[in-house]
């Protein structure tokens, strides 16, 4: 079965997708993007991923490529095309085309957008997720505007590969002060000794995740209390349970930190109800867009 792109305007094989050489994307990392799960067919938390979007072109200074609506409807054609039931879409928007220069291109360069979708067996995040899984730690060598979920991820890419190479599922970074901030493509929770669920706050040195907004709204409907502050690597190894966030892992426990068993090494009771309870809360779009 064909898998299929959209590339500034056109539906293409997925096989044949391409950009220009002097795509902005490609030579200054200058663009942003999104990945948002597709559940049952459906969008899962659209209007929060397109809102966090538009924010970070805004932040960027990058045109918006379509109207809200026409993406919505770009979105569900290619989930369609692909027939993706469980799984993710990815977009991408760059400043756009044109000969390479620091400065941004002549005013009404039109930004690149493009789009994927693939199929993601639910059955292997719900392994990982049953089985807990391990984080390696590795200091945040990041820039300062790591609110904006911008394509340029050198060092996410570099810490996840420290884990792989540990032979581990996440890296996470710690800053000058020894505090967590988040994982290399996750946000990162801890729940103390008397059950309260901590996360850092997102005001400075995360990506405010869609799932962590959402999980924030679940813990607060299930009574569980909550604490938005800095958490240190060490409260961290020391604490009753760890799990990661984000909207292709959902809520995955972390049963080890570096050489630390974290509680008593098995998915955390805390966790695993988040888990359980998220899609409940988050939002499921309909199969039309309304824009
Ligand atoms: N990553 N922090 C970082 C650095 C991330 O890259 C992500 C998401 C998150 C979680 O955000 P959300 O809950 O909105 O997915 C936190 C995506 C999934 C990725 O890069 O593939």
């Amino acid at each position: 079965m064909p898998r299929f792109a959209y590339v500034n305007g056109r539906y293409v094989r997925h096989a044949d997708a391409a950009v220009h050489i002097e795509d902005r994307g490609y030579q200054f990392a200058d663009g942003v993007y999104e990945v948002c799960e597709i559940r049952d067919g459906l969008l899962i938390d659209e209007r929060r991923h397109i809102d966090r979007l538009e924010r970070s072109l805004a932040e960027l200074r990058i045109p918006k490529p379509m109207s809200r609506a026409a993406l919505g409807v770009v979105l569900r054609e290619l989930v369609r095309r692909n027939h993706v039931v469980d799984g993710l879409v990815y977009l991408q928007v760059t400043r756009g085309v044109a000969p390479r220069n620091h400065p941004f291109p002549a005013e009404g360069t039109p930004p690149a957008l493009v789009v994927t979708a693939r199929s993601v067996s639910r059955a292997y995040a719900d392994h990982h997720a049953e089985e807990g899984v391990a984080a390696i730690s590795v200091p945040d060598n990041r820039w300062d505007r790591v609110d904006i979920k911008t394509v340029s991820l050198l060092p996410n890419v570099l810490a996840k590969q420290a884990a792989r190479d540990a032979g581990v599922y996440e890296a996470w970074f710690y800053d000058a002060d020894g505090n967590v901030t988040e994982g290399s493509s996750t946000n990162a929770w801890i729940v103390t000794g008397d059950g309260v669920l901590v996360t850092r706050p997102a005001e400075h040195g995360i990506l405010r995740g869609i799932t962590r907004t959402v999980l924030l709204d679940v813990a607060a409907r299930l009574g569980i209390k909550v604490e938005e502050r800095k958490f240190s690597l060490e409260e961290a190894k020391g604490a009753r349970e760890a799990f990661i966030t984000g909207a292709t892992t959902i809520v995955t426990p972390i049963t080890k930190i570096d050489d630390r068993v974290i509680g008593n090494g098995a998915p955390g009771s805390v966790a695993t109800e988040l888990r359980k309870a998220f899609h409940d809360f988050a939002e499921r779009s309909p199969r039309w867009s309304h824009g």
